[in-house]
This record gives structure tokens, sequence and C-alpha cells, in this order.
């Protein structure tokens, strides 16, 4: 009910101007009695994925909450987990406004966010400074102007500072927004950004005697030899997981709508389908030896439990969340219990 007259509300304002304000009112909220105006019991779901035990199997996936301000909030909302970031290892103030768009009569939103953040100490500061019992993961990314081949160097930077205060780490390289990022997707860039991740994460792990998964995000417009060849790679260097999917380049379903031709990732209700068709390719090439957490369309407890179908062990929710509010994130953990 509360969130119905926010939604009205906020959908006559200018969407980032609707995501600034609601993110100061969870921000002031998020651990005090004021935050009875949005909390919800969830039935306990435990779900282990990636050897980390999550409370139910339905997340926040990353971009809403890129600098961890408000994760008591979402805890409080009864998220699974939340996942903050992207983050870069300096600040950055992202693309220029207007930057975020909704297609409402199709349940979509197109984004050209571009990464913006306050950059990855910040983020830490954040994360120490949490009072729930939140699993968080942290997404993980590269600043703008760091040429791609020295991508690696940043994603390094971010796990050395998060890591110790993360519950899984996701290494983000395939944004559509930062130009170049997504040719981290393929041959030895990929490569080499995996091994390396894979190296620090071992020293990492017996620096702090901790440790803490990594799984890599990935897009949805990809060919079948492509993903093949990622599920290759995430095999071969051990990858903890692999989260699929993140916005997409194409446009069906929404053209002629308004907005449908602003630059950026596309997500919502229109990226469903082909975010399930890659992650039941990802499912049969990886053969169980990589769980998939999945998320791209999600709008009902039904189109979650076609992500499960398809493979996917968890989920994560993102315009689903904005489109329907947080009874989703009941809905869909109701229907899993009763799977
Ligand atoms: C405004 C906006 C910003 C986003 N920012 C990020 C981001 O910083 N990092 C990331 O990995 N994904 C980002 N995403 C992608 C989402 O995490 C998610 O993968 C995608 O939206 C598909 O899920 P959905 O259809 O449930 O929204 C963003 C999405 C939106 C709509």
């Amino acid at each position: 009910m509360f969130y119905e007259l926010a939604q009205k509300v906020m959908f006559q304002m200018d969407p980032e101007l609707a995501h600034n304000l609601a993110m100061k009112g969870l921000r002031a909220t998020g651990n005090n009695p004021l935050n009875c105006f949005y909390s919800q019991n969830i039935a306990p779901a435990p779900v282990t994925f990636m050897g980390v035990t999550f409370p139910n199997p339905v997340g926040l996936a990353a971009g809403m909450d890129k600098d961890g301000e408000c994760i008591d909030a979402f805890y409080a909302m009864g998220f699974g987990h939340v996942e903050v970031g992207t983050v870069t290892p300096r600040p950055q103030p992202g693309n220029d406004k207007p930057r975020l768009f909704r297609i409402k009569p199709a349940k979509a939103i197109i984004n050209r966010m571009g990464f913006n953040n306050k950059g990855v100490d910040n983020l830490v500061a954040n994360l120490i400074a949490k009072k729930s019992n939140a699993v968080v993961g942290v997404n993980i990314g590269k600043n703008k102007d760091t040429p791609v081949e020295q991508g690696k160097e940043d994603y390094l930077i971010c796990m050395d500072k998060v890591y110790p205060y993360a519950d899984y780490i996701a290494v983000n390289i395939s944004s559509p927004n930062t130009p170049g990022l997504r040719t981290m997707q393929y041959g030895e860039l990929l490569e080499d950004l995996l091994s390396s991740l894979k190296f620090r994460q071992k020293e990492l792990a017996a620096k702090y005697n901790k440790y803490v998964p990594v799984a890599l995000k990935i897009a949805p417009d990809l060919t079948e030899e492509e993903i093949e060849k990622i599920a290759d790679a995430l095999i071969q260097n051990e990858f903890d997981g692999v989260i699929a999917t993140n916005t997409t380049l194409s446009r069906d379903g929404v053209s002629g709508l308004a907005n449908s031709n602003e630059t950026g990732g596309m997500s919502g209700k229109p990226l469903q389908d082909l975010s399930t068709k890659v992650i039941k390719q990802l499912a049969t090439c990886l053969k169980g030896k990589v769980p998939i957490l999945g998320g791209g369309g999600i709008n009902s407890a039904e189109d979650a439990l076609a992500k499960l179908d398809a493979g996917a062990e968890m989920v994560q929710i993102y315009s689903g969340f904005i489109y329907q509010g947080p009874k989703l994130i009941k809905e869909i953990v109701d229907a899993y219990r009763s799977k």
C-alpha cells in the first residue's frame, strides 16, 4: 500500500530525481523504527550458494545502491542479499544527465548511468557502518578513464579493498555504458582478468583467513559460442559463480514506445526471456561446476521460477522491484518455499 502511493508520486518525477529522493529516505530510516513503512517479515528460505548461506534466494541487483548507503533498509524489506556497486577505485560522476528512462507500458528501464559512484573507499566506510546482518555482495568495475588493457588493475584495487567486508564479490564486465568494458568478456582480456583475480583471491583468503567467493557478471548479448567460451574460462579459473545477466542493447519488445530510442542498457520485462535463454545455455555448458545467480526481467514469482528452472540457484531483481515494489520479494520467496 505504502509503495503503491510512493510509486504514484515518484513516477510523476524525473526518474533519477525520484531515485535520489528514495535513497535519501531509505538511508535516513534504514535502521530506525521508521523503516516500518517498508519492512516485511519474510519466512526463512535459506539457500547455500557459492558456499555462503543466504536467508532467502531473492537479492537486490547491482546499481540501485551503488555506494552501499541503504543496505539496512533493503535488508528490512526482506532481501536475501544486497549487491552494492558497481564501485570503481576512484569516484566518478558518470555520464551526462538525463541518463535514466522509464518505458512504463513495457515495465522496462533504459539507463546509461556510466558507473556514477563515490569510489571504493567511501563504499568500504559504508560497509563498516552497516548495522544489519544483510548478506552483501560488492560489485566492482573499472574507472571510465582507465584503458581497457589496464582495466584488470582497477578490479584488483577494488578487490583488495572490499575483500574483508564482502560476503561475495561480483566482477562486472558487462555494463554497456562504459566504453570498451564488454570487450573484457572475450579472449585474452577475459583469461587474464579471471586468472589474476583468482590468484589475488587466494592470496587474500590466506591473508584474512576468510574465503570470499568471486562471481562474474555477464551480458545477455552474447552468442552461443561466446557463452561456451566464457563458461570454459569460468571452469578453468575455478570461479565461484556467474551472474546472468546485465542489461541488454536489444530493443525487442519496446519499439515505438516513448524513450525506446534512448542509448543505454535496457532492463525489465522485455529482458526476461533473453536472460533466461542465456542462463539455460550457461547451465548446459557449466554442468553444475559453477553455480548461476539469475536476473533480468523478473516481474513476478513465475518469472523467478523460470530462472530457477533454467538452471539458476538464486535470483536478483532491479526493474521488477521498481515496478512492483517490495511485495515482489515476498511473492518470490513464498513461491520458492512452496515449489
Ligand atoms: C538504473 C540501473 C543501474 C544499473 N547499474 C548497474 C551497475 O552499476 N552494475 C551492474 O552490474 N548492473 C547494473 N544494473 C543492472 C542490474 O543490476 C540488472 O542486472 C539488470 O537491470 C537486469 O535486471 P532487471 O531486469 O531485474 O532490472 C543497473 C540497472 C539499472 C536499471
